[in-house]
């Protein structure tokens, strides 16, 4: 390099080009999402907010290849995932997304290590190796200690780092997670908020996580705003981003 060119700009994990979600309901046709066009850089922690109904669930769903866009494209990774298949997209999901949920949905009857190598049994990993990876998981998130616990026998706080570990345990480029500080205290969230950063930080992970929570602004790169299916952009978005951190009492600070 002769010092004059600029530092590459990090990659796109995450191109989403002009996309529609429309779904019918009876004979009315929902709008979910207008012409959404965005980018997310590989290694970045993104928030999407927006009010109810807003499109922010379609939207994550379609970068998750849950759900396919009815106009656009979505490329995740460098695969454009319009073209899959249902099939193809449960096995492009298996082996590049972690989900997290609001309520956690871990299995009532299986252990902390049992819930977190469940995504493994997609592997061809034997049982051991299995084991192996979701004590790994499990220490991530600090919950070491916990390994033969069942859900009922966690904090809030505690079942949400368990369905982290879950969504790192393949070991996936992306984690999305709609709402994870939704059904937990300051203190959990804010103890959330923070392991996602670090995953980021510490294994490169990229995070797309919808929230309603002011207190995310602290942790992500970008935040984005949806209304009514459209993004928000220029003054619009700045003054949806200035709208939440004033309700948060002026910085985004925890109340
Ligand atoms: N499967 C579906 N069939 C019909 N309409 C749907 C479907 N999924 C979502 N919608 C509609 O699309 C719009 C956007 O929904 P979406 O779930 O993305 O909103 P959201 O921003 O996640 O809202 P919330 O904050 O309440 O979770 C809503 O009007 C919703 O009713
Ligand atoms: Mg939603």
């Amino acid at each position: 390099m002769d010092g004059t060119t600029p530092p590459p700009a990090a990659a796109p994990l995450i191109v989403i080009r002009d996309v529609s979600r429309r779904y019918l309901r009876g004979v009315d046709e929902i709008h979910a999402l207008e012409h959404v066009s965005l980018t997310i850089p590989a290694g970045h922690f993104v928030a999407l907010m927006g009010p109810s109904g807003s499109g922010k669930s379609t939207l994550l769903n379609l970068v998750s290849g849950i759900d396919r866009p009815s106009g656009g494209e979505v490329l995740v990774a460098g695969q454009r995932l319009n073209d899959l298949s249902e099939d193809e997209l449960a096995r492009w999901r298996a082996r590049h997304v972690g989900l997290i949920f609001q309520f956690f949905n871990l299995i009532p009857v299986l252990s902390a290590r049992d819930n977190v190598g469940l995504p493994l049994l997609l592997t061809a990993l034997d049982k051991a190796e299995r084991l192996r990876r979701a004590e790994t998981a499990l220490r991530v998130v600090g919950l070491e200690g916990r390994l033969d616990h069942y859900p009922r026998t966690l904090s809030g706080g505690e079942q949400q780092r368990v369905a982290i570990a879950r969504a790192i345990v393949t070991d996936p480029d992306l984690i999305v997670a709609d709402e994870p500080t939704g059904d937990l205290d300051a203190r959990n969230a804010e103890a959330t908020l923070d392991l996602l950063r670090q995953l980021k930080q510490h294994f490169g992970k990229t995070i797309v996580m919808v929230t309603h929570d002011p207190r995310g602004l602290r942790f992500v790169d970008e935040a984005y705003h949806l209304d009514k299916g459209v993004l928000l952009t220029g003054e619009e978005a700045l003054r949806a981003g200035e709208a939440i951190r004033l309700a948060a009492g002026g910085t985004g600070a925890p109340r």
